[in-house]
């Protein structure tokens, strides 16, 4: 059983794939991690005219071991470092076939991020489209920031999460729209439990 999990920044996609990794024994796989190790290796490149090869040699060279600092792939500069390399065709293309493994493993697996139900997954049994307005989103993120230890600007928060947003969704590559098939969860009004529980009702209903 393949369930793919794709939604905007901060929307609670991660949170809600690894509740139902957990609730029908699957293994996970947090895509943006992938994105996320690849922008922190070109980190204080992006003025330099060799940033595009740069982080096309470093998607080419990943090793799933870089996707172990999960602490230092989580801080907000590791999405807005991300969201830049996730433009470059050629970088999506390098990460396709480490997905596309993952998925197809025996038993199953749930993956999350921006086009599993579109790009990676056309074919999953199950796909969910996460959506929660910003202010929702930010708030989730600003606290999560603060439970490890960090300060945080709200205001600049905000902005950080609207300005990946306009470049996700302006990204000729990435496919970040809702798959036709997909099933709208809007988490805005919900918690983390709420949110479980409904989307283990819809992927019930789905098999
Ligand atoms: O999901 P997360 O916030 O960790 O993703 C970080 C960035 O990586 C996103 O803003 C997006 O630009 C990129 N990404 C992507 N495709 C995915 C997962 C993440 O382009 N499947």
């Amino acid at each position: 059983m393949i369930i793919a999990v794709d939604g905007p920044a901060a929307s609670g996609k991660g949170t809600l794939a690894s509740g139902l990794a957990r609730h029908y024994q699957l293994p996970h796989l947090d895509t943006g991690l992938l994105y996320r190790a690849v922008g922190q290796a070109v980190d204080g490149l992006e003025d330099d005219p060799e940033f595009e090869a740069a982080a096309i040699a470093a998607a080419q060279a990943l090793d799933p071991s870089q996707l172990d600092n999960a602490e230092a792939l989580t801080a907000a500069r590791a999405g807005v470092m991300a969201s830049k390399v996730a433009v470059i065709g050629p970088v999506r293309e390098a990460l396709f076939e480490f997905q596309r493994s993952f998925a197809l493993q025996d038993g199953g697996a749930v993956l999350d991020g921006r086009d599993i139900g579109t790009r990676i997954c056309p074919d999953a049994d199950v796909k969910l489209f996460i959506r929660a307005d910003s202010k929702a989103r930010m708030e989730r993120r600003a606290r999560q920031l603060e439970q490890r230890g960090q300060r945080v600007d709200r205001y600049a928060l905000y902005h950080q999460i609207e300005e990946r947003d306009a470049r996700d969704m302006a990204n000729p590559h990435g496919g970040f729209y809702k798959a036709d098939d997909a099933v709208l969860l809007d988490t805005t009004q919900l918690g983390i439990e709420a949110a479980l529980q409904a989307a283990v009702a819809i992927v019930d209903e789905a098999l």
